[in-house]
């Protein structure tokens, strides 16, 4: 048995590998991982085939496809008012996390810290540990829903470099005003923090409300990177497809990690994206109405006292709080959930750094509208 020291002590398989592992172990239904259950535009994975057969099979260019990159600069400036060089401050990456990881090897100095809003996406964490920094976790405060701003203000200093957000949030579902973005600008000005905002449920926003994106914040777009995730906005997670967004100085500097990370991205799925979106000019736009009807659909159908919530303002995602009366964790509430009732969601201890039991509990609602039923009427009956 050959030792060594680990770079990442304390760490094993990821919840969602775990939850969905159980979940087809024990043939539940699996509102865990967050994937749609439904496959992508038929024409999208023609016009992906086509790619392929028309030899788009090699190394594509680094930063990606010239294609792409300006399909990505034009939805930016259409959809978000972004005016973004397609060349020299976009990158194609594999997927979401590939984007995070290198956007936090490149800017996270060793010592550096980074504050961390928990719940948080499971990445985010070990990535600046690798980097060498110091995660400092802040809690939302869950019972309200609401951001901590007090306690930010009390964390932040000169040792902070990075503040990783998410909007919309996983697993909150709780959106980032343009409100929200200016006052994060006034905290962070003194100390000229970078604001690392993960974006992939950009789309996906509800009740009329519509997206801020940190690059819309003329106070913070010199010092924020966007990340997206076309696996998210076009049902095909399993592709690992997505793209950050930063002016040219911090992108250079990510693109030198970038390079040795992954050096590029899959070719064909890089023109096929490219053509499907110039095919369907308004497929983004449609998303908020396309899982809005799922969210109403699946919360609607809950009718069970026990059961508490708010109808998620964004992502695919539902937090339900199920008092289930047990002294147990989450995560052991969750596990016999699956086990018994055959469905498999996420406990939202796992998600946060001293893992207190909370009674939260994400379910993905990006499924047909049978699953959603089955769903519901399990959880009306627990
Ligand atoms: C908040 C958040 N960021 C990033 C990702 C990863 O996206 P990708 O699959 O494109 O790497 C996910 C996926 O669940 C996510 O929820």
């Amino acid at each position: 048995m050959q030792s060594f020291n680990s770079k990442l002590q304390n760490i094993g398989d990821s919840i969602f590998s775990v939850m969905s592992q159980l979940a087809n172990g024990q043939k539940a239904l699996n509102f865990s991982q967050g994937f749609p259950e439904f496959n992508p535009p038929q024409q999208l994975i023609e016009f992906v085939n086509r790619a392929m057969v028309n030899g788009f099979n090699q190394y594509a260019p680094m930063p990606g496809y010239k294609k792409l990159l300006e399909s990505v600069a034009e939805k930016e400036r259409i959809i978000h008012n972004n005016n973004l060089d397609a060349d020299m401050e976009i990158t194609i990456t594999p997927g979401a996390t590939a984007a995070l990881f290198a956007t936090i090897q490149a800017l996270v100095n060793p010592h550096d810290e980074v504050i961390v809003l928990d719940p948080s996406y499971d990445s985010y964490d070990p990535a600046i540990r690798l980097a060498g920094g110091r995660p400092v976790h802040i809690p939302y405060d869950i019972q309200n829903l609401e951001f901590p701003w007090e306690e930010l203000e009390l964390k932040i200093s000169a040792k902070t470099k990075m503040i990783i957000l998410t909007t919309p949030h996983n697993p909150l579902g709780l959106c980032f005003t343009r409100e929200d973005f200016e006052c994060l600008a006034k905290i962070t000005e003194k100390y000229q923090t970078i604001i690392l905002s993960d974006e992939v449920y950009e789309h996906m926003v509800f009740d009329g409300k519509k997206h801020v994106s940190v690059l819309g914040i003329e106070s913070l777009k010199y010092r924020a990177v966007k990340i997206s995730s076309f696996g998210k906005t076009l049902h095909t997670t399993g592709w690992k497809l997505g793209y950050l967004a930063a002016n040219k100085i911090l992108t250079a500097e990510i693109r030198k990690i970038y390079q040795f990370l992954a050096f590029s991205t899959n070719s064909a799925m890089q023109i096929g994206v490219a053509e499907f979106l110039d095919a369907n000019p308004n497929w983004e736009l449609g998303l908020s109405d396309f899982y809005q009807s799922k969210r109403d659909y699946f919360f609607n159908k809950i009718q069970n006292p026990k059961i508490k919530g708010t109808p998620s303002s964004g992502s695919y995602f539902q937090m339900l709080k199920i008092d289930h009366g047990f002294e147990m964790s989450d995560y052991k509430f969750a596990v016999e959930l699956t086990k018994s009732r055959k469905i498999a969601c996420i406990p939202l201890d796992v998600f946060i750094q001293d893992q207190p039991q909370t009674n939260w509990f994400r379910f993905c609602f990006a499924k047909n509208d049978d699953t959603l039923k089955q769903a519901a009427d399990i959880i009306s009956n627990l």
